[in-house]
């Protein structure tokens, strides 16, 4: 078949936004629409993909770096039509074209296969939209035969037009030898004195080529964003789907509107998730894993029978079996808890690796640190891994029990079946069996009086 190359419109200004931010860089599911755009043309399996960019180009391309985008420069706005002519030189007569636009991000890739299987040299691809309120958009006109004919745009429409709710997404796909002999023919005679893409509709139907119209499974696919008000909206009916998609793999959600997703969440089953959670990156949940209220969970993997109790934020953590985390923790980035670890409220870990059954329950800085199995250390613990210049790791034991209120001046190796004293700050590595007291001696001083207020 004859390769696929997808040209994607992302030159316009996008002045309703009010934003510094080039449009098509706006976020839907904490990703750029572009961004969505590129991965859907990716999974169509596009030989190349197109992106025809001109307001904020540089800012469009750095964003974008590292993905596999042939970058057409736009230097002037003159139309849909001139946007994709701009592209022409870059496609091979034989390749088959489907445009798309970089501020549509939502359009299904089973849609567009439709759309793209059903052409071929004598027939393009149209996909519209039936709208109750078709108010800005092109209109579809057909005549007798129920056939396409032609796209008349808003402004250019008469009253008898204008009352068509059947409407151009703007989405079609064409063979690029056709798009090189009508694109050169367009003219900008028309109410907004621009090259409209739209206009080689009429031309194929001069030409006798049919029109394939196929449309979206729902018109939120196709619904382009102008203002942050439509952004919300597409944000909304996103989150929606993906909580929808959550119920059924087995998910109890609190509240369907109170879930977000970022990212590429996996489950498993009987997972129950409170209200006002938010997923980024890429997260898994094994079996029967609960995640309380107000949870933030980034890029982790949480092993089955965990539970990440309220308010708790995870970065780039391993969590293993029925561990137990929060209210409240903090795990960043390099944390791997084993099975059956507790690890409790307004604790904060970094590259830490906590072995199983070991507990940090309450108030604890624990970093570049690895704790062995059946380790307790207790409240308001602090591994002291920063020197003012370098990080030192802090090796913990078996069976170590460290108790309240200690310091660990890293490096230090406090070896297993070892304990420490409440309140101690240790700085020499404790022996196995050894009890390592590192504090001010208590001293009681008989009959004191305390002082008294002068009058
Ligand atoms: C276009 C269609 C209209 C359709 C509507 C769907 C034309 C002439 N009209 O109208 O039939 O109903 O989309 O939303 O195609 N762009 C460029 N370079 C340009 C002009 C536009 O890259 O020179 C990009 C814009 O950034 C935007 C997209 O193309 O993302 C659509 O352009 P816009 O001018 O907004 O088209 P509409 O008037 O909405
Ligand atoms: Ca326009």
């Amino acid at each position: 078949m004859s390769p696929l190359h997808v040209v994607i419109l992302a030159a316009g200004q996008g002045s309703r936004m009010k934003s510094a931010l080039p449009k098509v860089l706006h976020g839907v599911a904490g990703r750029p629409m572009l961004h969505h755009v590129i991965a859907t043309a990716r999974q169509l399996g596009a030989e190349q993909i197109h992106a025809v960019i001109g307001h904020g180009a540089d800012q469009v391309k750095a964003a974008t770096a590292g993905q596999p985008v042939n970058w057409v420069l736009q230097e002037q706005q003159l139309g849909t039509g001139h946007a994709v002519a701009q592209a022409l030189p870059d496609l091979p007569d034989d390749a088959r074209v489907l445009v798309l636009y970089g501020d549509v991000p939502l359009t299904g890739v089973d849609t567009l296969e439709g759309l793209v299987s059903s052409i071929d040299n004598d027939t393009l691809g149209l996909l519209t939209v039936t709208l109750d309120n078709p108010q800005g958009y092109g209109r579809i006109l057909r005549d007798e035969q129920h056939q396409v004919t032609a796209i008349v745009e808003q402004k250019d429409a008469s009253e008898t037009q204008l009352q068509i709710r059947e409407v151009n997404t703007g989405i079609l796909a064409v063979s690029a030898r056709r798009l090189k002999d009508w694109l050169p023919q367009l003219s900008n005679r028309n109410a907004q004195g621009e090259y409209y893409l739209t206009d080689i509709i009429a031309m194929a139907v001069d030409h006798g080529m049919a029109v394939a119209v196929s449309q979206p499974g729902n018109a939120y696919e196709v619904q382009g964003v102008n203002n942050r008000l439509q952004l919300a909206e597409l944000e909304r009916w996103y989150q929606r789907r993906e909580a929808d998609r959550l119920m059924t793999e087995g998910a109890t959600l609190a509240d369907p509107a109170r879930v977000d997703v970022r990212g590429n969440l996996t489950i498993g089953n009987d997972i129950l998730i409170d209200v006002n959670v938010v997923f980024e990156g890429d997260v898994e949940l094994g079996d029967g894993v609960s995640i309380g209220p107000g949870c933030v969970i980034r890029d982790a993997r949480i092993a089955a029978g965990a539970d990440i109790k309220a308010y708790s934020v995870i970065e780039g953590a391993e969590v293993g079996r029925f561990a137990q985390v929060g209210p409240y923790a903090r795990l960043r980035p390099g944390t791997r808890l084993a099975d059956d670890t507790k690890v409790g409220n307004f604790v904060e870990t970094k590259k830490a690796v906590v072995g199983e059954g070991s507990k940090i329950n309450h108030l604890s800085y624990v970093g570049d640190a690895t704790l062995g199995r059946n380790v307790n250390v207790g409240a308001g613990t602090i591994t002291c891994n920063y020197d003012g210049v370098n990080k030192h790791q802090t090796v913990i034991g078996d069976g170590v029990f460290v108790g309240s209120n200690t310091s660990l001046v890293a490096p230090v190796n406090v070896a297993g079946g070892a304990t420490v004293g409440a309140g101690s700050t240790i700085t020499r590595d404790v022996a196995d069996g050894e009890l390592a007291v590192a504090r001010g001696r208590q001293r009681n001083i008989a009959d004191w009086s305390r002082p008294v207020k002068k009058s």
